[in-house]
């Protein structure tokens, strides 16, 4: 039996469920393994919190940094969540003294990550992160074990359940985004902050990391461009769904002409794209590579049992295997890619041009896109929409075009007399 020391600092959910699982499955891990994980010490803010896990019998530190004097200990646990600060000592430190570390702070990885996965490489340990990224799917091993060998083309995905509740309510209860955030807030789902996830921070966060996995691009937060879910309106929802869609907060990472792209952005999905149907907080991962036309992932993407989970699994890949990468590749060849401009993007867009109800106008609108050498797919005149304002809203959708052309269209259409309100424009899948 192979006995491995592990420290854990933070005891929220997910630590605790940790603690949980590790109990409940200590005799299947150990006639499975022959691996014993014995939790030594701990650390939260409070140690009289109410638990679901007893921790009466690890060694109690005040102070996180303690954790790593613990003689033995192989393994540290990092669930306190900080992007820098105290997280970032904590796992520095760990890694200068040789002790692997798990963690499933995706924010400290993307932001701050560089140096710590060098740290960690110069000392011979790992940094996993399994649960860093999609919860309980295990996306980060299936790259670097599955498909490794496998040219990884593009990677996109569903990667933030607070996002993805809030647009499947708001179509499900035809509200809108406000009163359906406060909902999600009022019943614990969202965040009393909930910036990271609704302007798609958290989402990029995770894709800097599965960059990295997929096309050994360096760690770098920067390459990302990112848009949330707070300019998205009910009828835009209603509007997609009468062309056949859904929309979704998708992140996408993938090479063009040599340079990388790391996007996070509300999209018009097809509904036969699996993407299109994963409800509520589920998270959901479609990799295409050489070999593999759509490898669909869908999972529970949040919470203490799945992300638990996840985090046993790198426990697991510390103990069995001394021979793996944390981030699939050496630091020495990652590669600093340049980040590949949007405005050059060819890719089909959705329109909603709220309009004068005016002989002629559609003709015009339609006319400077013509200008512009762009061309229409659908128009959607919704006349039910009507009100009293004489208003009507006018949805397009183009082509595959490129953005910065669509701009310059857009710009000469809003300085129209007949336009009532700023243009929407959302972008729309390419395989649309
Ligand atoms: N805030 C995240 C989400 C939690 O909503 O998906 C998991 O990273």
């Amino acid at each position: 039996m192979k006995n491995i020391n592990i420290c854990i600092a933070g005891l929220g959910t997910v630590g605790s469920n940790v603690i949980l699982s590790l109990n409940e499955n200590n005799d299947y891990i150990k006639s499975k393994t022959n691996l014993s994980f014995n939790i030594l010490g701990v650390s939260a803010k409070n140690k009289f919190k109410k638990r679901i896990c007893d921790i009466k019998n690890f060694t109690w530190c005040e102070n996180p940094l303690d954790l790593l004097n613990i003689k033995d200990c192989n393994i540290l646990i990092e669930l306190i969540g900080e992007e820098k600060g105290l997280s970032f000592d904590l796992v520095k430190q760990a890694l200068e003294k040789k002790i692997h570390v798990v963690t499933a702070n995706k924010a400290l990885l993307a932001m701050n990550g560089s140096e710590l996965f060098k740290i960690a490489e110069h000392n011979n340990v790992l940094l996993l992160y399994e649960a860093a990224v999609a919860g309980g799917i295990p996306i980060i091993k299936s790259i670097k074990n599955s498909i490794y060998l496998d040219k990884i083309n593009k990677i996109s995905g569903i990667l933030n359940g607070t996002t993805n509740f809030i647009l499947t309510e708001m179509e499900k209860f035809n509200l809108d985004f406000q009163e359906v955030l406060k909902r999600a807030q009022s019943k614990g789902y969202a965040e009393a902050d909930p910036t990271n996830d609704i302007e798609g921070i958290d989402s990029a966060h995770k894709l800097t990391l599965l960059s990295t996995l997929c096309f050994g691009s360096e760690i770098n937060f920067k390459n990302n461009k990112f848009s949330g879910i707070g300019n998205i309106h009910i009828e835009d929802i209603h509007n997609a769904k009468k062309l056949g869609c859904r929309i979704k907060l998708i992140s996408e990472s993938q090479i063009i002409e040599g340079k990388i792209i790391n996007v996070t952005e509300p999209r018009l999905i097809k509904i036969e794209n699996p993407l299109a149907n994963v409800d509520g907080v589920i998270n959901a991962i479609n990799v295409e590579t050489k070999h593999l036309q759509s490898l669909f992932y869908a999972g529970e993407g949040a919470g203490g049992k799945a992300t638990a989970s996840a985090i046993i699994s790198d426990l697991f890949e510390i103990s069995n295997n001394s021979k793996s990468l944390s981030l699939g590749y050496k630091i020495s060849e990652l590669i600093s890619f340049q980040s590949f401009d949007l405005m050059e993007k060819i890719s089909p867009y959705y329109l909603r041009i709220v309009s004068k109800d005016l002989t002629g106008v559609l003709s015009k609108i339609t006319s400077f896109l013509n200008e512009s050498g762009i061309s229409i797919e659908t128009i959607l005149q919704i006349p039910e929409n009507q009100n009293n304002n004489n208003s009507i809203p006018i949805i397009i959708v183009t082509h595959d075009t490129k953005k910065s052309s669509l701009m310059i269209a857009l710009e000469k259409i809003e300085k129209q007399e007949f336009i009532l309100e700023k243009i929407v424009l959302i972008n729309m899948d390419k395989n649309y």
